[in-house]
C-alpha cells in the first residue's frame, strides 16, 4: 500500500491535518498515535484529560475534538457491547461527516451484536471507513484486568476449556495506521485475531514460561467469580459486561482464527508466545 497523498472529493484537508485518535492515551489508542507519529502525521488525544477534552460520555466535546482533523481512530470506552454504544458511534461520525473528516477506523470486538451494529453505522456513514473487529487482548494480561492476577501468581476467572484467539494490540494498531494513512482499506472489515487457539490456561502458562515464574489458572464457576468481584467493589454496570464477555462471547462463537492482520498488513499476526517473551522482556510483570 502507498502513503494517501491526494484527499477525497469531500473535504480538501491534507494529510498533515491532526488524526483524533480516542483513548489515545489506552491499550490500542497509544500505539495507534505512536505509529501515526513514526510516520511524521501530526496526533491529536481524545481522552478526558487530553487538550481538547473528549468524553464519550459527553456528547458535546465531540464536536471540537473533531474539528480540523483529517481521521479518526475510534475506540469506544469501555465497550461497543453496553447499551448507547451504537448510537453514540451515529452520532460521532454524523459529526464527524459534518466537520470534513475523511476517514473513520472503528475498533470493534468479535461476536457482539452490539459492536456489529456499530460497525454498519460506521460502513454507513458516508466516509471512508474501515472496521478493525478485535479478538481478545493479549495485552489483556499485561496491561488491562488480567495483569493483577498475573502478578498474584494466580488468574482465576469463569473460562474453561474454550479457547480464544488471543491478538496483539501491535498487531491491531499497525492495521489502523495503515488504515488511516493509505489507500486501498476504505470499506473494508478486518476480523484480527492471533494465529493460534489457547486456553486462558494456555496462555497463563506462556506467561509463567515467559517470566519463569508460577502462575496458576484456575476456572471458576461464574457465580463465584463475580460474588468474588464485587467483594472487591467492581461495579454492578461492569460486571455486567464482564459477565456478558464471559458467557456470551466466550461461548465457543468466536473458537476459530481469522486472517484479518495477514489481509490488512500483508504479514501473519504475531503469536502469544511472542507477546509473553516481549511483554516479560519489558518488565510488565516484574515483581515491582
Ligand atoms: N480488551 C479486549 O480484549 C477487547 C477486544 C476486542 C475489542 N475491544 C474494544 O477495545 C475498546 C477499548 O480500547 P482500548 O482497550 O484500547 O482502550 P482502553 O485502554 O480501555 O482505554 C483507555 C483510554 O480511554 C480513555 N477513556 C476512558 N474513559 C473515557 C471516556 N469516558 N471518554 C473518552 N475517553 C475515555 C482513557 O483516557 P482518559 O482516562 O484520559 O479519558 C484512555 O486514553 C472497546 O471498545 C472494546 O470493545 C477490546
Amino acid at each position: 500500500m502507498t502513503a494517501e497523498t491526494t484527499t477525497t472529493s469531500r473535504s480538501t484537508l491534507p494529510i498533515t491535518a491532526p488524526t483524533l485518535v480516542t483513548g489515545g492515551t489506552g491499550k490500542t489508542g497509544r500505539r495507534v498515535a505512536a505509529g501515526l507519529a513514526a510516520r511524521g502525521l501530526p496526533v491529536r488525544i481524545g481522552s478526558r484529560s487530553a487538550e481538547v477534552p473528549f468524553d464519550w460520555d459527553d456528547p458535546t466535546t465531540w464536536r471540537a475534538a473533531l474539528r480540523g482533523t483529517r481521521a479518526a481512530y475510534l475506540a469506544f470506552v469501555p465497550d461497543l457491547a453496553v447499551e448507547g454504544s451504537t448510537d453514540a458511534i451515529r452520532a460521532l461520525s454524523a459529526i464527524a461527516f459534518e466537520e470534513g473528516v475523511q476517514r473513520l477506523v472503528l475498533l470493534s470486538g468479535r461476536g457482539e451484536p452490539a459492536a456489529q451494529r456499530s460497525e454498519e453505522v460506521v460502513l454507513g456513514s458516508g466516509i471512508p471507513a474501515t472496521v478493525v473487529r478485535a479478538s481478545w487482548f493479549a495485552q489483556n494480561f499485561s496491561e488491562g484486568y488480567l495483569l493483577d492476577g498475573v502478578l498474584s501468581g494466580v488468574v482465576a476467572l469463569p473460562a474453561d476449556a474454550v479457547r480464544e484467539p488471543f491478538v496483539d494490540v501491535d498487531d491491531l494498531a499497525e492495521l489502523a495506521v495503515a488504515a488511516l494513512t493509505e489507500d486501498g482499506h476504505a470499506g473494508r472489515v478486518y476480523e484480527a485475531t492471533g494465529p493460534e487457539l489457547l486456553t486462558f490456561a494456555d496462555a497463563v502458562a506462556e506467561i509463567a514460561a515467559a517470566t519463569g515464574r508460577e502462575i496458576a489458572y484456575q476456572p471458576l464457576p461464574m457465580s463465584v467469580w463475580t460474588a468474588e468481584m464485587a467483594r472487591h467493589g467492581v461495579p454492578d454496570d461492569v460486571l455486567d459486561l464482564l459477565r456478558f464477555l464471559f458467557t456470551e462471547v466466550l461461548d465457543g462463537r468466536n473458537e476459530s482464527t481469522a486472517d484479518g492482520v495477514a489481509q490488512g498488513l500483508g504479514r501473519p499476526a504475531r503469536p502469544f508466545r511472542w507477546f509473553a517473551r516481549r511483554a516479560a522482556a519489558a518488565g510488565a510483570w516484574s515483581a515491582s
